[in-house]
């Protein structure tokens, strides 16, 4: 449902500094139905990759499909949902506007868009707060109506870049629980972070990325078959790679 085929992306970082390595010949394959987590140390080029996969920048190199389309046709939006790492809205909207407007951007009826505003708003926990501006939200309520945005349009894929960030414990569970309905819809969804026990959790699979490579691909129970935990796992990556971000 998704691939990731070989990306590389370089950016630099000022006049005359060094270029910075994001995301190094990174391939990956998600398949339907399936959750993935993508995990990493800060700065180890999660959101350069998921940026890369719906097509908001360019790689250097490599290519990505989602539901068997290049991810630079127009089109292929239309099946994606995407959260990003921090979202920000014109905040004199309301939280009904603002998913009005993105039921309209992806071509929704009117009468789809309020059902489906209903529906996402309860979900999310936002129904008594739909009518007042973004800009009185708090930060987990900016960060929950950002998710019902991006699953306006009920999409087949759901690209969520660190989705519980921000979030106190009832909104995680919320997020976790959403996360197994989207997967129980038979959508997939994709997400990033660095909550050991969130990927444990949800995930069927997870990509470990630590400095722009892309050290470990697994189911999450075998992975932890032998007894070893994410955590012992993911310092081990942290540490062959000698260190966490890119350089
Ligand atoms: N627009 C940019 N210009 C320059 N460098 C960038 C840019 N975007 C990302 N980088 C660099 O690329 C590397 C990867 O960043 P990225 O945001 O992908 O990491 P991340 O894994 O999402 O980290 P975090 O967990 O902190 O969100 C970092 O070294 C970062 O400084
Ligand atoms: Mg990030």
């Amino acid at each position: 449902m998704i691939r990731i085929e070989g990306i590389s992306k370089e950016f630099k970082e000022g006049i005359g500094s060094k270029r910075v390595k994001a995301v190094e010949d990174l391939t990956l394959e998600v398949h339907k139905g399936e959750v993935f987590g993508f995990l990493g140390p800060n700065g180890a080029g999660k959101s350069t990759t998921i940026k890369v996969l719906i097509n908001l920048i360019y790689p250097d190199k490599g290519e990505c499909w989602i539901n068997g389309k290049d991810v630079r046709e127009r089109e292929t939006r239309r099946h994606v949902g995407y959260l990003p790492e921090n979202p920000f809205f014109y905040d004199y909207l309301t939280a009904e506007e603002l998913l009005w407007f993105g039921g309209k951007a992806s071509g929704m009826s009117s009468a789809a868009i309020k059902e489906r505003t209903d529906e996402l708003l309860t979900k999310v926990n936002l129904q008594s707060a739909r009518k007042r501006q973004l800009r009185t939200y708090s930060k987990g309520m900016v960060q929950r109506a950002g998710l019902a945005l991006a699953l306006i349009h009920d999409p087949e894929v759901a690209i969520f870049d660190e989705p519980m960030s921000g979030l106190d414990p009832i909104g995680r569970k919320m997020v976790g629980d959403l996360i197994m309905e989207l997967k129980g819809q038979g959508k997939t969804v994709f997400f990033s972070s660095h909550i050991l026990s969130d990927i444990e959790r949800f995930c069927d699979r997870v990509g470990i990325i630590v400095g722009g490579k892309l050290r470990v691909v697994d189911r999450v129970d075998s992975l932890l078959s032998g007894g070893t935990t994410l955590e012992d796992i993911f310092l081990k990556e942290v540490e062959k790679a000698g260190g966490g971000a890119a350089v």
